[in-house]
């Protein structure tokens, strides 16, 4: 496995349009080898093509009050699982410099109506940042396959349509999220929370299951359902930001006879986490 840090070491290594790609911003988990796990299964001739697992925080993305200070860097433990597991060929971490060498000031704004609801609406430009360094990376890494998971179920519909809409030669993989016996989706951001809140975590799926769960029992007064169930995880402690039934190909109100997605982000203490349930 190569540990890489510049473009232009990344260029000579790659032929352009063979490699499987994971993106990550690192703090590595299982969550993150199953995807890299799964770009190995689409890509399995390792001679032709290489799988390459970027570690990146990228500033873009985040707001001035967010964690981009705090987020874990951890480039040797990243390396060493990904060592250990023994799918990964490449390993990209550049520095800010590398990749913003000057302020980006090309951005990828994707539409408003995928873009400005649910995780957008509470973090205004984020996937404007998620876009524009995806496309970046993708445009460096020149992938034939990149692989995305469900655990950020709008960020991978929202790099599924930019994909689309730009014409990149890139198949995209969802991959589905990994969680703890328990059922906490696994996340870089869990390591904020106290053992008490790791358990208290678990709540947000429960909410989410209780939801999907009164939908299939017949009830149809969504936004009475959604409020409720923001109010019940209120008087649990959370700050929630949303909690909503959608369905599934487009993250619009929940119909009757269209596959159903509920998803949720919520505050416990000062960690922000988010999950989702397909139905
Ligand atoms: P990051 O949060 O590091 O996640 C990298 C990838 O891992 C994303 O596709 C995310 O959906 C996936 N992932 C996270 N937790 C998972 C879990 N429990 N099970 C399965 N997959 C999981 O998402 C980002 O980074 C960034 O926004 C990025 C796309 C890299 C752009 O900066």
């Amino acid at each position: 496995m190569k540990l890489l840090h510049t473009v232009a070491e990344l260029r000579s290594a790659l032929a352009p349009g063979c490699a499987a790609f994971v993106p990550t911003m690192g703090n590595l988990h299982a969550g993150h080898l199953a995807l890299v796990a799964q770009a190995r299964a689409v890509a399995p001739d390792r001679q032709s093509s290489p799988v390459v697992v970027s570690l990146f925080v990228n500033r873009l993305q985040f707001l001035p009050h967010e964690d981009f200070d705090r987020y874990p860097r951890t480039l040797e433990s990243d390396c060493a699982q990904l060592r250990e597991q023994g799918h990964c060929d490449i390993v990209f971490a550049p520095d800010e410099a590398e990749l913003y060498p000057e302020p980006q000031g090309y951005k990828v704004q994707p539409p408003a109506e995928l873009a400005d609801i649910l995780e957008g609406q509470f973090r205004p430009g984020f996937f404007t940042g998620v876009c524009t360094v995806v496309h970046k990376l993708f445009n460096l890494v020149q992938p034939a396959h990149a692989v995305f998971g469900k655990k950020d179920y709008q960020q991978l519909m929202v790099l599924r349509r930019m994909v689309a809409q730009m014409g990149l030669p890139i198949q995209v993989h969802g991959g589905e999220t990994l969680r703890s016996p328990e059922g906490l989706a696994l996340s870089s951001r869990n390591q904020y929370l106290s053992a008490e809140q790791k358990a208290q975590a678990l709540q947000l799926s429960g909410a989410l299951r209780a939801l999907l769960a009164e939908w299939r029992a017949g009830l149809r007064d969504r936004e009475r359902m959604e409020g409720e169930a923001m109010d019940r995880l209120a008087a649990q402690g959370w700050q929630p930001d949303y909690l909503t039934l959608r369905r599934q190909h487009d993250l619009g109100p929940a119909r009757e006879g269209e596959p159903l997605v509920a998803l949720g982000a919520a505050k416990l203490g000062s960690t922000r986490l988010i999950d989702n349930l397909e139905a």
